[in-house]
């Protein structure tokens, strides 16, 4: 399918709001819910729901675990802000092309939302994060994007587009702020919460051990498929980015290779050999975490709009 440009955008953009009354026409922040995370929408009131299938210009998201629409309503108690979220997201290993993986950014960029609150599921290589940690994002290593999978490769999407984007500061410190703004008011306690760098796979396969030690000595915390072409996008439209990174595994990056040259001679010399347990991350364990900490996501979310200056 050819890239989507500025008008097709325009006309994707006239379709979403002819389904929306008029105090929802502009919201002012977009939320993408990660994995297990389409929960974060269930504090919105006033909701319009709008099914990505019904959409033109989005394609169909196919993992389990995500949901595939956009809601629309009101967020906050003390102001009362009007949000978009996407319920389900398009990764790149559901064989979608970067420019349909950002679409539904460069939608809500021309929706008008601000800023963006993007939640993920990703696997913890920085051994001092817990499993259930919520990992504030202040930086990325996006090894697809360094070696030629970058969304904003091709013609500049318009003509006011920088061709050369700056992403050194994509992560606004003052939306970071508000997360531990937000965690202090709601009382979650401090150890819940981390700060760190991103890798960015394409996936679908989980790491072996090699690519997980290398990732770690590369610089990174967390690793997951996802996030980062959305980060690019909006940035590069101008949108504020909070990226929030539940840490739902710790990658299997063990100390030292079990050797099966050891165990056979052993078993030759006629000694008992106790044989190591081998683990590996599954989806169930990832979506089983997004439930658990939903709730938590949910309320510091709901906190964090609160929190964000009107403009
Ligand atoms: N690796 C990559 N992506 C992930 C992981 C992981 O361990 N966990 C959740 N998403």
């Amino acid at each position: 399918a050819p890239a989507p440009t500025f008008e097709t955008i325009a006309f994707t953009v006239e379709a979403i709001r002819s389904q929306l009354p008029d105090g929802l026409k502009n919201p002012r922040v977009g939320i993408v819910c990660g994995s297990g995370l389409s929960g974060l929408a269930a504090s919105m009131k006033e909701v319009i729901e709008v099914v990505y299938d019904d959409v033109p210009g989005f394609a169909k998201s196919t993992v389990p675990g995500h949901r595939s629409s956009l809601a629309f309503g009101f967020m906050g108690d003390n102001q009362k802000v009007p949000v978009v979220a996407m319920l389900g997201r398009f990764h790149p290993y559901e064989g979608h092309s970067l420019s349909t993986v950002v679409y539904p950014i460069r939608v809500l960029a021309a929706l008008g939302i601000k800023d963006i609150i993007i939640t993920n599921a990703a696997g913890a290589l920085n051994p001092g994060i817990k499993v259930g940690t919520v990992v504030v994002v202040r930086d990325h290593l996006a090894l697809p994007g360094l070696a030629g999978m970058n969304p904003l490769l091709g013609p500049t999407f318009s003509s006011t587009t920088p061709r050369f984007l700056p992403v050194s500061d994509a992560y606004s410190p003052a939306l970071r702020r508000l997360v531990f703004l937000a965690a202090n008011e709601l009382s979650i306690p401090w150890s819940d919460f981390a700060e760190g760098t991103y890798a960015w796979v394409s996936g679908p396969t989980y790491e072996t051990p090699a690519e997980g030690r290398f990732l770690r000595a590369a610089g990174a915390d967390m690793v997951g498929m996802s996030t980062v072409p959305e980060v690019l996008a909006a940035r590069e439209a101008g949108v504020g980015v909070l990226v929030l990174s539940l840490a739902t595994n710790m990658v299997v990056i063990p100390e030292k290779y079990r050797s099966i040259k050891e165990e056979v001679e052993a078993e030759l010399l006629g000694k008992i050999v106790e044989l190591p347990v081998e683990e590996v991350v599954s989806h169930e364990e990832v979506l089983l975490i997004g439930r658990q900490k939903g709730e938590m996501m949910k309320r510091l979310v709901e906190k964090i709009i609160d929190l964000i200056p009107a403009s």
